[in-house]
Order: C-alpha cells, then structure tokens, then sequence
C-alpha cells in the first residue's frame, strides 16, 4: 500500500531517520517514492493494522496516512470525481485540508465543496467532531518565492496528495509524560520525545532487553518499557538509581532493574538486544572534554561486552566530542549521527552505532 507521512520539521534528519529505523524494526518493506518539507511517501508492505503499530511509536511522526490518490491543485475536483468513494468512506467522515508551510489555499471552501461531493457519493454523514474517517487533502511540492528582505514565502503547490488518516500522534502521551509530572524529577531529564526517537533509532523490539547505563531518571527506559521490554539501567548517583526505580514503578513496569553501579564496572548476567543511552557532557569544552572522552570510550568497551552481535546502540553527546575518536579501539562502527541543536553553544549529536 502505499502511505504518506507527515513528519515533525523540528529537526531536519532525525524524523526520518526514526520512521525508517522503526520501519526496519519492524520488519516492513519499504521505497521511498517521493520527499518534500515534512511529507515522504512510501510504498510500504504492510497492512492497515502494520501501520496503526508503527505509528503509534514514534517521536517525531506526525500522521501517517493512506494514499489514494495524486494530483494537482487545478485538477482537484477532477480527481475526487474519479475516486470510488465507497471503498473508503463506510462510516461518518470530514474532510480536512492539510497546507505544508502554510502557503495560500481557501481551505474552508475546499474542505466543504469536496465534503459535499464525498457525501453524496458515498452516502455517509459528515461528522467534524467525531468523524470515523477523516480524508485529507495535503497541499506540498510548494514553489517558493523570496522577496526583497530575503523572506521566503510559497507562490503555489504543483501537487495534492487525497489520502485517509491511518494514526496520528497522541500528543496527550507527550504531555502526560513529561519529566516534571513524575515522581521523581531532575533537571537533566531527557524530553519523551526525544528518548523514545532514541529507543527507535536503537531498533528496539517488543519483548527485547534494553539497557540505558546512564539512566538518570529513567526517562529512555520509560519510553523503551512501553513495548513490553525487559528494562536494565544504571547509575553512579544512589538519588537518580532510587528515582528512576520509582519512576518506573510509577509508569507500572514490572520487569525492571536498575543498579547503582558506574557503568565502567558493569556486570549483567544476559545479554541486551539494544542500549539507549544519554551520558553526562562534562564540564567544560575548554578541556576539550578529555575527560568525558574517555569515560565514553571506556563505557562503550563495557556496554559492548553484553551487545548482541546484531544490536545497537544509541547515544546522545555534546558536538565537542567526537565520537570517531571515542569509539576508535573498541568493536564499534558509527552508522548514522544527527545533530540537534540546543543553544548557541550546544549541539547534541545522536548517534547510533553497532558492532563492526
Ligand atoms: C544526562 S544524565 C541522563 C538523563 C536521563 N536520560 C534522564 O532522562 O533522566 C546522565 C546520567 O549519567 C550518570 N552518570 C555519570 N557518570 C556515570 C558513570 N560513570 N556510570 C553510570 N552513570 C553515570 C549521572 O548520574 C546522570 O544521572
């Protein structure tokens, strides 16, 4: 079948490199046909329910939609005349218009001039509070315009993809998830959307065993332990190994353990199928972060001694270190990095690596 998926545009490279992380995890064949700003659309080997699984664990994925068909804005109307609507609208339904970047279309019009015409073919009521299927008209390909301040603005859309919503984002998971709502919070918590992009990028399975050594307050692991996964952490500071064990108690994970151990002294009795892992940056850039080079390195040698062979891991640093150098020496490569940047003078790279 074939999909469209509206990603986050909050970071350039990260919602994509999740959604084909996950894709792989799950096993679901994939082409990429076509990209444009927040949009990709893919021919995927999967079914409705494959899709509802992939997208309801994702960070950075907005919606996931199916195609059904493509067109242009002149040829719009020609084109909803040429669907059978009775294979896609079965029950109440709305139209919504869907405008990337925002440029100039008369969405109400649209959406009430296509809805009545959908309405009329497939008989079924129009419902905008609680539509049982919602159709989607996405405006992308834009063709851009700068003006003399140097603005950009979009001039016109050459396509409109007519899709039906598959899953989109639970905002209300983000939110009720955030660091500060949990028993036991500090400062340095990871964003959930950003540990559970980790978790992805990490190729994290259902059932599979994750291990964050540095897991502070347990942030990755909550993210990780949504599915069904055996959770293993640790951490030198006895405050953050006693918060992120109520932490997890409080999300109501079961299997769990959590040490208060430095993670160059690790010692697990099993294997783990995947690490996620945020450790600390150090103090300073002005010593070229020497220290918390080696500590790196050296958590790297420990935590591959438990790593399946096909596993990965996912580690978020400062842009000052560089992790080419950190993992010279151990039996690690680097496949992917992405950088987010924070502030002026902080860039977080995540990278994800395996075993050479
Ligand atoms: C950036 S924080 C991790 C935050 C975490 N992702 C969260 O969401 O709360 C880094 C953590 O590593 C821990 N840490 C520092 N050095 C360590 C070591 N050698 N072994 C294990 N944990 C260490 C710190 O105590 C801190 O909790």
């Amino acid at each position: 079948m074939e999909i469209t998926v509206v990603l986050s545009q909050e970071n350039e490279t990260l919602p994509k490199a999740e959604l084909l992380s996950r894709l792989e995890t799950l096993d679901i064949k994939y082409t990429i046909l076509n990209e444009y700003p927040g949009i990709i659309e893919l021919d995927v080997g999967a079914t409705w329910e494959d899709i509802v699984e992939l997208g309801s664990h994702l960070g950075y994925t907005h919606e996931i939609l199916k195609t059904i068909s493509k067109t242009t804005p002149e040829k719009l109307e020609e084109s909803i005349e040429d669907i059978d609507w009775t294979k896609y609208v079965t029950d109440s339904f709305k139209v919504r218009v869907k405008r990337m970047g925002g440029g100039d279309v008369d969405k109400d019009k649209i959406e009430r001039n296509i809805g009545g015409f959908i309405k009329q073919k497939s008989n079924m009521p129009v419902s905008l509070d609680d539509a049982i299927c919602t159709i989607k008209l996405i405006y992308t390909n834009p063709e851009q315009v700068v003006n003399e301040y140097k603005e950009v603005s979009i001039k016109k859309y050459n396509k409109v993809i007519i899709s039906q919503l598959i899953i989109e984002q639970d905002k209300k998971h983000f939110f009720d998830n955030k660091p500060h709502k949990r028993p036991y919070f500090h400062p340095g918590s990871m964003s959930p959307k950003l540990a559970l992009c980790m978790v992805n990028l990490a190729h994290v399975h259902n059932n599979d065993t994750v291990l964050d050594p540095f897991c502070g307050t347990g942030g990755i692991l909550i993210e990780a332990g949504i599915l069904n996964t055996k959770l293993i952490g640790s951490d030198i500071e006895k405050h953050m190994y006693e918060g992120s064990k109520l932490n997890l108690a409080h999300e109501g994970f079961e299997d769990f353990k959590i040490m208060w151990e430095d993670v160059r002294k690790l010692e697990l009795d099993e294997t783990v199928d995947a690490v996620a892992m945020d450790p600390p940056y150090g103090i300073s850039t002005t010593l070229g972060g020497d220290n918390t080079k080696e500590l790196y390195h050296e958590a790297l040698i420990a935590i591959s001694n438990y790593l399946k062979d096909d596993g990965y891991i996912c580690m978020a640093s400062p842009h000052y270190i560089d992790l080419n150098e950190v993992v010279e020496g151990t039996s690690l490569k680097i496949n992917q990095q992405h950088a987010i940047r924070m502030h002026k003078s902080l860039t977080r790279i995540i990278t994800v690596l395996s075993k050479k």
